[in-house]
């Protein structure tokens, strides 16, 4: 029984982390899209605006629906599913640091973005190094996946994107993976992440079980560069460059397996490829968790938002991902589709493997 005192003090420490971030990529994303709407004036731009028929939800109802995923952190830190977070943004100056780079990719982004040009990083040195799909601007982002700039500026575009919210995002994943761990010990079980990026949700993940022993890959070494140093104050951790429809690993070697915001990203077919490889490295028991942006019909006052979202930026499988059936994909994976859960504008996606 916690008291009322120890309930009152993680309550204020929560809010004290939380508030000022959202404060802080709130006021970046609200910047950004003055710094936007300006450029597009200024040059009488001939692009049409997004358009959808679908509904937009109010900004009222994305906030109030923000509210909603915090309070369930929350709620999941007083259950015991995980500690208070610590989103380890970094100092002021790196905040700072990062800030400038987030500012000052912006035009080259506007530009990207009015010009559609999307394959930059399609150079000749890189052909053939990377599936083809890989090698584009995703976003219109300065350098795609390739360049030590880019994995600087990942996460605070990402949080620029979520109001605040990603990491919150990301650690809904870990109430369905503390079902199935709880009670077992932590070092004797192993976790996976695949397109594991820079890190963020291993970071969440090695806070919640910290002797837990936990894999990273991705086709990136640049963003496997900065998650190294994100977690270097943890052991029991490994990371590797690898494609997530070749995993280095034996068949049934994982209790967990987790996916992050990367399924949006890959072609249907690559999709369904690397949905397979999850399931091979998956021991009988196991469990997969995916988290992505919602789909079609998930929340329909917020369908047209999605609709428009690769309007904006570039996301050339976005579309095929918000119809993407994974209850079926998952079936013809011998996987079973425990459940999905809401988590503001992303979705949880639990499977069991039988
Ligand atoms: C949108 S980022 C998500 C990163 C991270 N999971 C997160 O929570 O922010 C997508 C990541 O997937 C990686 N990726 C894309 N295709 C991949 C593939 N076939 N195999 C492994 N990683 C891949 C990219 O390099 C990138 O780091």
């Amino acid at each position: 029984m916690v008291s009322p005192v120890a309930q009152l003090t993680t309550r204020i420490a929560y809010g004290a982390t939380q508030l000022p971030r959202v404060a802080w990529y709130v006021g970046h994303g609200e910047i950004m899209r003055r710094l936007s709407r300006a450029a597009r004036e200024r040059e009488a731009s001939a692009r049409p605006k997004p358009q959808t028929d679908r509904p937009v939800p109010e900004r009222r109802q994305l906030f109030a629906d923000m509210a909603k995923l915090f309070q369930q952190d929350l709620a999941n830190v007083e259950a015991g599913i995980y500690p208070l977070p610590a989103d380890h943004d970094g100092s002021w100056l790196k905040l700072i640091a990062r800030s400038r780079l987030f500012f000052e990719d912006l035009p080259n982004v506007h530009r990207r973005r009015e010009s559609g040009e999307m394959q930059q990083v399609l150079t000749e040195d890189m052909r053939g190094k990377r599936p083809a799909y890989y090698l584009q601007n995703f976003h219109f982002q300065s350098g795609g996946w390739l360049t030590d700039e880019s994995a600087k500026r990942y996460d605070i575009q990402v949080e620029v994107l979520f109001n605040g919210s990603a990491n919150a995002i990301r650690r809904q994943a870990l109430p369905p993976l503390h079902e199935l761990f709880a009670g077992r010990d932590q070092r004797r079980l192993r976790l996976l992440d695949v397109g594991c990026g820079t890190g963020r949700f291993l970071d969440a993940a090695k806070q919640a079980w910290p002797r837990l022993p936990v894999i990273g890959i991705d086709l990136s070494d640049a963003y496997l560069a900065e998650a190294r140093r994100h977690l270097r104050r943890w052991c029991w951790l490994d990371l590797a460059v690898a494609n997530g429809d070749a995993v280095p690993l034996r068949d049934e070697s994982q209790d967990a397996v987790t996916s992050i915001f990367m399924m949006h990203e890959l072609p249907p077919k690559v999709r369904r490829a690397v949905f397979r490889e999850l399931a091979r490295v998956l021991k009988r028991g196991g469990r997969l968790v995916v988290i992505d942006s919602l789909q079609f019909g998930d929340e329909p006052d917020y369908d047209g938002m999605l609709a428009r979202f690769p309007q904006n930026f570039h996301e050339p499988y976005y579309l095929s991902y918000l119809e993407e059936d994974f209850g079926a994909i998952a079936k013809g994976c011998g996987l079973s589709h425990v459940r999905d859960v809401n988590a503001f504008v992303a979705k949880v996606m639990v499977f069991d493997k039988p």
